[in-house]
């Protein structure tokens, strides 16, 4: 595998980047810190949220789980809650056990480390990247997907492999001279302007050595090609004046991992009527149909009088206001 970005080339895109970095930068305010708390939640929350979702949530979360310690001695459930409404709630989970490895295994201190991060659950080799980076100073890459997006084009390579991708990453940010920046910058810039759709080629600071620049056949082709399936469930709600909803809570692994829910059958296909609600994932695409069930509810779950107190899914919520179905305690 030959993966060569020139030496030339690197060394071009280094200093406008960063001088576009330093005066076109979003003040964020993980930005403004090189704690590895606020640094590592602020990393999972940004994971498929956008900005303006985790800004306010940024705040709140430590004000609920001030430190590590805190959040490690809560019940998982605290941490479902606090979570409400981020969705891909493994995320919450893989959270609190990472809390706990830190407490149990590191006397509370987040690990310095780059190996030591990445062997924290939930934890991959991009945001130990970035966590190692901003707050400890090492020449360690992020590579998410705007930064994917970012190198497939200055390369001119729509089809480069994972593994090409974390040499080309490494390659620049060694040609760079801060590595918390050049990140930084490097998200900046597919977050702003090397967008998936219309990227700015005309006022981005590197297109004099991007391969892509201005070609725009080239650029629509290097964006993110997921694949979404259609799954269609059926949301038995089952409800009492008194009792409230009926509510199960999910098993500890698949979609909605952990959370509570009405219980959900899959049907085989899409029935003949429109759902109430369509909640998108990042590789499902659920439709949801509301049956209001007469037939007593059964198996392990409970009667719920004031969902406020349970974590539930968006999705589920939706759903639930869409049927004008709100158990709460005023009511
Ligand atoms: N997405 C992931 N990490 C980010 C960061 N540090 N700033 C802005 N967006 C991000």
């Amino acid at each position: 595998m030959a993966v060569l970005s020139s030496a030339r080339d690197r060394i071009k895109r280094s200093k406008p980047l960063l001088d576009w970095y330093q005066n076109a930068a979003r003040l964020l305010p993980w930005r403004d810190t090189n704690d590895p708390y606020r640094i590592w939640i602020s990393e999972i929350m940004l994971q498929q949220t956008q900005v303006k979702t985790v800004l306010p949530r940024y705040q709140t979360w430590f004000a609920t789980f001030p430190d590590i310690a805190t959040l490690a001695a809560v019940p998982l459930d605290d941490v479902l809650k606090a979570w409400e409404g981020l969705g891909y709630y493994r995320r919450a989970r893989f959270i609190h056990q990472a809390a706990q490895h830190i407490v149990n295994r590191h006397d509370g201190a987040f690990p310095q480390n780059f190996d030591a991060i990445l062997a924290l659950p939930g934890i991959g080799r991009s945001t130990a990247g970035a966590i190692a980076a901003f707050c400890f100073a090492a020449h360690t890459p992020v590579l998410d997907g705007n930064v994917k997006r970012v190198l497939r084009r200055w390369h001119e390579k729509p089809q480069a492999t994972e593994r090409e991708l974390w040499t080309l990453a490494q390659q620049a940010l060694d040609a760079s001279a801060c590595p918390a920046n050049w990140n930084q910058a490097m998200m900046e810039l597919g977050a702003t302007l090397c967008r998936t759709k219309n990227p700015d080629c005309a006022g981005c600071p590197v297109s004099n050595a991007c391969d892509s620049a201005f070609k725009l056949d080239v650029v629509k082709q290097i964006k993110s090609n997921i694949r979404i399936r259609d799954v269609y469930w059926q949301v038995h709600l089952h409800l009492d004046a008194e009792k409230g909803i009926w509510l199960i809570q999910r098993p500890d692994s698949g979609i909605w991992a952990g959370l509570w829910t009405p219980p959900i059958t899959e049907l085989a296909a899409a029935p003949g009527q429109k759902p109430c609600h369509i909640h998108l994932l990042t590789h499902r695409r659920l439709h949801l149909y509301a049956k209001v069930s007469d037939v007593p509810s059964n198996g392990s779950g409970q009667w719920v009088a004031d969902i406020s107190e349970f974590a539930l899914p968006t999705g589920i919520h939706r759903l639930l206001e869409k049927q004008q179905v709100r158990p709460c305690q005023a009511n």
